[in-house]
């Protein structure tokens, strides 16, 4: 299995390192790690080469740090790199586990493992971040900015499947996420292709639609009631911000851009930024990082190392002796990547 490994910038250089020492402890990978991010950029101009999407297309997946620092605009760091492979392979679903890991306290006073566990379904190819729009009279009292949600049939089905599919895995109930009493059109369709696909290929799952407001509430007060759950990208992009925030932190929140057909290699990524405001600083924590990559494996077919993976997190955060600070312990980075390891070595 070749990946192709884009740690990016600030503590995205360091997760993405403990990352790798814990995948190289538990799977034999072929590593190809590409210098990409705001420090290339300030030197070539652009976040990644212009052959970037071949040199990936030849990987079996990606597994990216975070790219995005301060001397760069945000928009460009993400139109220069992170898009563009979302979108050029068609990595339609970002998924987003949000579950709170033994001995981790939830910001929700009394709430355990059990009763926090979902899964979230991300549309991540069109919708409110199509990158459709214009912008005129630049600089002029009358200027105007057009950002146009794109929502289509095919990219509308796709990813219901995909969720229904996962659903069916689960407790056979699908959240479906709009605010269709607002919108027109958008989220009109996407609510009547949802239940389109439910119905004709999984009645056995129940479809529940909630308005994107109301889930956000419902996350803080009900989050036993959720399991899957499928948005569109703005609504699940920032539900998933709120999920991270209940698992503990956002440095446990992991994530993976599938294409599920298959055909172009998946990308994995934790959910935080590069953090500039601890970088280099050796106080990240790596577990969401870890966490991906155990998502990885997974979806290469390396089903017994990700569970080892995973098994080896929840030990060190049950034990609690190795945190880091976002947890309220005193941990670095490495020394919590070194309980992981050790965990691996001594279950
Ligand atoms: P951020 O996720 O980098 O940081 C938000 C807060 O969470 C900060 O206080 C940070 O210290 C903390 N945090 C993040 N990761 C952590 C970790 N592993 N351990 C402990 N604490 C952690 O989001 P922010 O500040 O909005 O963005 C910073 C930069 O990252 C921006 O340039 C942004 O565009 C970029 N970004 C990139 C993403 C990506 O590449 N996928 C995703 C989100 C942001
Ligand atoms: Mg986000």
């Amino acid at each position: 299995m070749r990946v192709a490994v884009i740690p990016g910038d600030g503590v995205g250089q360091e997760v993405i390192a403990s990352g790798l020492s814990v995948l190289g402890a538990v799977a034999t990978l072929e590593i190809e790690e590409l210098p990409w991010g705001s420090d290339f950029y300030e030197r070539h101009g652009e976040m990644m080469p212009a052959n970037a999407l071949d040199t990936l297309g030849r990987c079996d997946a990606i597994y990216l740090g975070a790219v995005g620092w301060p001397t760069v605009p945000d928009h460009l760091t993400l139109w220069g790199l992170l898009l563009p492979i979302r979108q050029a392979f068609q990595l339609y679903v970002n998924l987003r586990p949000v579950n709170l890991l033994p001995g981790i306290r939830s910001p929700l006073t009394g709430r355990g493992s059990a009763e926090i566990d979902m899964l979230f379904i991300r549309e991540n190819s069109e919708g409110e971040y199509s990158g459709a729009g214009g912008r005129v009279h630049l600089g002029e009292r009358h200027e105007l900015a057009v950002e146009v949600s794109v929502f289509t049939r095919v990219g509308i089905e796709r990813v219901a499947r995909y969720a229904f599919q996962q659903a069916s895995l689960r407790r056979r109930r699908l959240i479906s996420v709009t605010k269709s009493n607002a919108s027109r059109y958008g989220y009109v369709l996407w609510d009547a292709i949802v239940a389109e696909v439910g119905g004709r290929e999984f009645p056995d799952v129940t479809i529940e639609r909630v308005h994107v407001d109301a889930m956000a509430a419902r996350m803080v007060l009900h989050p036993d009631s959720i399991d899957v759950v499928v948005g569109s990208n703005l609504f699940a992009d920032i539900l998933t911000d709120l999920g991270a925030a209940l698992q503990g932190s956002l440095g446990l929140a992991a994530s993976a851009n599938l294409d599920p057909t298959g055909e172009h290699p998946s990308m994995f990524e934790p959910v935080h930024g590069s953090a500039p405001d601890i970088a280099g600083q050796e106080r990240a924590n790596p577990l969401g990082a870890i966490l991906t990559g155990g998502l990885m494996l997974r979806h290469l077919g390396l089903t017994d190392a990700a569970d080892r993976v995973e098994r080896a997190v929840a030990e060190v955060t049950s034990a609690g002796d190795f945190l880091t600070r976002d947890l309220g312990g005193t941990a670095s980075t490495g020394e919590v990547t070194q309980a992981v390891l050790q965990a691996l070595r001594h279950p």
